[in-house]
């Protein structure tokens, strides 16, 4: 007997497999579907918990750094507790302290000495009439100052920091006010457009933030940035407030955009400056800051400002130091740098009457207006060489 030449396989067996192996197959694509889907879905979501977990991390670092950099400036005895306050502002602007600098920071009790221990902003009544007449839209919040008075470090915080909602275009925030902001108001308000954020601008929807300096120490940064100023000095002889050639009383000539001022002596510059400024207030809303409260208490007084307009606080809240901002920074350090170089000068009071002569002391003691000294809380300092 022949061997069958095929295998008979009868046909209802045959089909029963095919099909078998066919849901099999089905089944297994189906199984390795599902396995690369969910290991797809759980990748992405690990992925987010990834996200979320590096943010919180981060922000557990940001905090840890700065615990960290109060705790070891406390560990290597840096610092006495009347400077924690001066670190505390570096700390938070998220400057990089060295020891150099932690060493030399001001004590609080040296700056209260010189400008009293809670920031001055004056005439803050002034804003619920601005409130009431000037409509959201059309509202502006300006800085103004005499040179060397911390304008730019101001009108940065502002834009920085506070927005007027309501407006279609911008955060009605301006770094000048459009007359220009060296400019004594009298003569140029209504009058002139200064060159930068001059055009187009309503001069009557303007609140002028007036910032102001201790005269003692803005004689001396005069010294380092003259401006548009000119008065009879060199660099061993100045403020120069007494010439230290004739002794006689150094006359100073401001050349403003339209006009020219002139004074008797560099504190007759401050005297005039600040109280035609002051004197402005009978007209129109306008408020009045100190330099050194934007320095060492930035936060109150900007988002006092900027709520009195009516404005908000942007960054969901989160003040703004210029330390953090790229746009100011312009690339470099120079924000952070200015900011440490401004604690260690203006906490310190034995700084107040560098180059200062006796001769230039005694007639500031004469001539400074008492008034605007006492308005704005700042001290007198003392003669204490030879
Ligand atoms: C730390 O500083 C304080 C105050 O300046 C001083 O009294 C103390 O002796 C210092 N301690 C050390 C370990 O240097
Ligand atoms: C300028 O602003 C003032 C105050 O809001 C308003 O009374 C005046 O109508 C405005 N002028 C123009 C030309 O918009
Ligand atoms: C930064 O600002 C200074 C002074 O305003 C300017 O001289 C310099 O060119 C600027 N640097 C950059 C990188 O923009």
């Amino acid at each position: 007997m022949a061997p069958p030449s095929t295998i008979h396989v009868p046909t209802k067996t045959f089909n029963l497999l095919i099909a078998f192996v066919f849901i099999l197959c089905i089944c297994n694509v189906t199984l390795v579907f599902w396995a690369v889907e969910r290991d797809l879905v759980q990748s992405v979501a690990s992925h987010i918990d990834l996200k979320n977990g590096v943010q919180r991390l981060m922000k557990q670092m940001k905090k840890a750094r700065r615990d960290n950099l109060l705790t070891v400036a406390q560990a290597r005895n840096l610092t006495d507790p009347d400077q924690h306050y001066a670190l505390h502002i570096l700390v938070d602007a998220g400057v990089d302290l060295t020891e150099d600098v932690v060493k030399k920071l001001p004590r609080t009790s040296d700056i209260y000495s010189q400008y009293g221990d809670t920031p001055i902003i004056r005439n803050l009544q002034s804003c619920k009439r601005f409130r009431e007449t000037v409509p959201k839209d059309q509202r502006l919040l300006a800085v103004a100052g005499m040179f060397n008075t911390g304008t730019n470090i101001l009108g940065n915080l502002i834009v920085h920091n506070c927005a007027i909602a309501g407006r279609k275009k911008g955060t009605g925030m301006r770094q000048q006010v459009p007359w220009g902001k060296h400019n004594p108001p009298t003569t140029h308000r209504l009058t002139h457009k200064s060159k930068v954020g001059g055009e187009g601008v309503n001069q009557s929807a303007v609140f002028p933030l007036v910032i102001i300096k201790d005269p003692y120490h803005w004689s001396i940064s005069q010294c380092r940035h003259k401006y548009f100023t000119f008065w009879e000095h060199d660099a061993n002889n100045c403020p120069n407030i007494v010439s230290a050639w004739d002794e006689e009383p150094t006359d100073v000539t401001v050349e403003y955009a339209t006009t020219l001022g002139k004074y008797d002596t560099l504190i007759g510059l401050w005297n005039d400056w600040y109280n035609e400024y002051e004197r402005e207030s009978s007209k129109y809303p306008i408020a009045y800051v100190r330099f050194e409260d934007v320095l060492f208490h930035a936060e109150n007084v900007v988002n006092t400002v900027c709520l009195c307009v009516g404005g908000h606080i942007t960054n969901k809240g989160k003040f703004k130091y210029l330390e953090q901002s790229a746009k100011v920074n312009n690339g470099t350090h120079a924000g952070a740098n200015g900011l440490v170089s401004s604690i260690l000068r203006y906490g310190n009071p034995n700084l107040r009457l560098e180059g200062w002569t006796k001769m230039d002391y005694d007639y500031t003691q004469e001539h400074l207006d008492h008034d605007l000294m006492e308005k704005y809380g700042y001290s007198r300092p003392i003669w204490n060489r030879e």
